[in-house]
């Protein structure tokens, strides 16, 4: 964490505050954490919590920082990132932006070509310390920022680089939109579990242990997912005749949709945010 260096929030909402948490449980000291948001009553939150300092406002936060996180909403960050660029321009801090769908070409075009930019994709699991993030930063964005920046979103979960940005709309549509995903699975087992006579607590806290107990056995194994799912289904048994139906029904092409939808919307939405 001693690397990191001096940090500036620019915004102080949800995701500020799973950072801020995730950096504080590793041992980086609230004195080294600079905060600038409208709100007091969300400043005053994170003084008491994690004693990061509160900024007057985004320029202040931004005075002495090593890394300026963008933590402002994306329809934001344009006129946040524009007020903010002629005083980095100066100082060529790391620039670490979590707003979604903002390409980095349009952060680059408003802070300007020579301040480093690493764009990020976390999601929402990381407000429980457990999220996702993808990171994306072109080739002229050196080792050191880049480890900062991962050094960073590592603080709230497992982070992964892509090579390509088109790759951060697969992200988003994966890890980004992925959690829906699987609640909506998991909510479909529930039900069908209740249907089927169970009651709902019991439905539910099985739905819930099940998915936490298979992402758990996949984490900690080397196995494909092919090969696990084969371990765990006996031929002629309950499991292959669950299996059949979801594939006779044809999960496979339904999620491979379901993920092309969400991976195209994540880059109309890029091309709209990113539009100078
Ligand atoms: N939430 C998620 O699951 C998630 C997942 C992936 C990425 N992200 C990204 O994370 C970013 C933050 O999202 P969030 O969920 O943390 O939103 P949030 O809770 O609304 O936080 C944004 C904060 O920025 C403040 N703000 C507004 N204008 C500002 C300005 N000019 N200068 C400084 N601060 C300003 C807001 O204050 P007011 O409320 O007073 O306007 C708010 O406290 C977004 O870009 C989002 O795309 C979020």
């Amino acid at each position: 964490m001693n690397d990191i260096g001096r940090l500036a929030f620019i915004g102080g909402g949800n995701m500020a505050a799973a950072l801020i948490n995730g950096l504080a449980a590793r041992g980086l000291p609230g004195a080294r954490i600079v905060v600038a948001d409208p709100s007091r009553s969300q400043l005053d939150l994170l003084v008491r919590d994690h004693g990061v300092m509160a900024a007057a406002d985004n320029e202040a936060a931004v005075a002495d920082a090593d890394v300026v996180v963008l933590a402002v909403k994306p329809q934001q960050l344009r006129a946040v990132a524009l007020a903010l660029a002629p005083r980095l321009a100066l100082s060529k801090p790391l620039v670490v932006s979590v707003a979604a769908g903002i390409p980095h070409a349009a952060l680059a075009r408003w802070f300007g070509a020579h301040v480093p930019v690493v764009r990020t994709m976390p999601n929402r699991p990381a407000f429980n310390g457990c999220g996702a993030t993808g990171l994306y930063a072109p080739p002229g964005v050196g080792a050191a920022h880049r480890a900062r920046a991962q050094a960073i979103m590592a603080a709230v979960g497992a982070t992964v680089w892509v090579e390509h940005e088109s790759q951060m709309d697969t992200v988003t549509a994966l890890s980004g939109s992925g959690p829906a995903y699987f609640f909506l699975f998991m909510e479909a087992l529930e039900a069908a579990a209740h249907a089927r006579g169970l009651p709902l607590e019991i439905a539910r806290k099985l739905t819930l242990e099940t998915a936490f107990g298979a992402a758990q056995m996949a984490r900690d194994s080397v196995e494909s997912l092919r090969t696990l799912r084969e371990q765990v289904t006996s031929k002629g048994g309950t499991t292959a005749a669950a299996l059949e139906v979801l594939d006779a029904a044809g999960l496979r092409a339904i999620v491979a949709h379901a993920v092309a939808a969400a991976d195209r919307r994540s880059a109309e939405l890029a091309a709209e945010y990113g539009t100078p």
